[in-house]
């Protein structure tokens, strides 16, 4: 029998680190040491106490139940509670907060909820790849936003043509950034709802790093922002907040009407996140002050590594303020592919070509700081005994 993908699968090229995945695993069988910075896999363990959590939640029978669809409301009401600590937002729990299995699930479940075959979604390139996956799924057409070093990696919503603005029907944004890391100030939220309004587009602001920043500094939720909570929904994640990548689980708060839409697509969906483990995110986010404590000193420690010996082989690279991504210049004469490449066989260092997050990505490649200091070190030890 002749096995036929549907065209909304063969339309989408692999998933960027799958093909990086198979050259990793073709790279080990030759028996060389690799240094992975391509996935943003925290490699910190999760705090003890929010493993103590689960191991007491998982012994409950209650949890053993299917969830309810939107999230405890326990876990809802930490969130509320988290928002109003770190952001002095308040929150309806019941209204404003909907529980995911992780904020991948969420961003990739939006545009079933809003978007008809033939609507425009803008989303940022370079960008986080499943804004474009999850509309194309729907039938969306992706409009690509060029994120500019010269524009600081912010779109430039002026440019956006005014038949597309209003055929759009979300726009995505993402600060502090995947993958460039670049962090958004109070006067691009402001010119964001602005447009939001005025073309009645649906803003998703994925905010998944907004508790990994340096130098002190705070990302801003789009809710602060006047008018953010009516023209908006923010994905969050307990993935790199808290190093529970692999637990799923994270929350989308905002307008109510968009975060019921959400809410009906993933009731005829999944079936929530296990309730074990929405207790221990409800323990994570009311027994710390988040950035958690140390991590930030960890990654910050990291960064100087990375930025001082990258800068002393030749490359070019901002100082990120947030996220745990470096966004650095691939050399004259190599695309982003070649570069990775060279890296990769030569040095046997994992980084992400930067095109595979959209056509600007393309001139760079990111690299993760997910790894220890003393592998640093010997990445740039490595790269010194290199020529590009
Ligand atoms: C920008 C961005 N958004 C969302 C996610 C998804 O995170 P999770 O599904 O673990 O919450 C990631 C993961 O790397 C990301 O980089």
């Amino acid at each position: 029998m002749r096995i036929q993908k549907a065209k909304r699968i063969e339309q989408i090229p692999p998933y960027l680190f799958a093909q990086i995945d198979k050259k990793k695993r073709e790279m080990r069988q030759r028996g060389m040491d690799l240094i992975d910075l391509g996935i943003g896999d925290p490699d910190l363990p999760t705090p003890p106490f929010i493993i103590e959590k689960l191991k007491k939640a998982s012994e409950d029978p209650r949890n053993h139940r299917y969830p309810s669809y939107e999230g405890m409301i326990e876990f809802r009401t930490a969130v509320a509670r988290w928002y109003e600590r770190r952001f002095g937002i308040r929150l309806d729990p019941a209204r404003e907060v909907l529980s995911l299995i992780g904020s991948k699930e969420g961003i990739a479940h939006i545009p079933l909820a809003f978007v008809d075959p033939g609507d425009a979604v803008l989303v940022p390139s370079p960008g986080y790849p499943v804004y474009r996956v999850s509309t194309l799924f729907a039938g969306g057409i992706p409009f690509f936003l060029p994120l500019r070093e010269e524009n600081k990696f912010l779109p430039d919503l002026s440019e956006i043509p005014e038949d597309v603005a209003h055929k759009a029907k979300l726009l995505f944004i993402n600060y502090p950034n995947n993958p460039t890391s670049a962090i958004a100030e109070r006067a691009f939220y402001d010119q964001v709802v602005a447009f939001a309004r005025k073309y009645e587009i649906i803003v998703c602001h994925d905010a998944a790093y907004s508790e990994i920043a340096f130098d002190g500094y705070r990302p801003l939720s789009l809710m602060e922002i006047e008018g953010g909570k009516e023209v908006g929904i923010e994905f969050h994640s307990l993935s790199k907040t808290f190093n529970m990548t692999g637990w799923r689980i994270g929350f989308a708060v905002g307008n109510p009407e968009i975060v019921s839409g959400l809410g009906g697509v993933k009731t005829n969906i999944d079936s929530g996140v296990f309730q074990a483990i929405q207790e221990a995110g409800t323990a994570a986010l009311d027994h710390f002050d988040t950035p958690l404590p140390g991590i930030i000193e960890i990654y910050e420690r990291r960064r100087e590594i990375l930025v001082k010996g990258l800068r002393e082989v030749g490359l070019e690279l901002e100082r990120p303020k947030a996220t745990f991504y470096l966004w650095i210049h691939v050399p004259r004469g190599y695309t982003s592919a070649q570069f990775a490449a060279l890296l990769l066989e030569k040095a046997g260092i994992v980084a992400t070509p930067g095109n595979g997050f959209g056509d600007t990505g393309e001139g760079y490649i990111r690299m993760a700081m997910t790894v220890g200091e003393e592998r640093l070190k010997e990445a740039i030890h490595r790269l010194k005994g290199m020529v590009f």
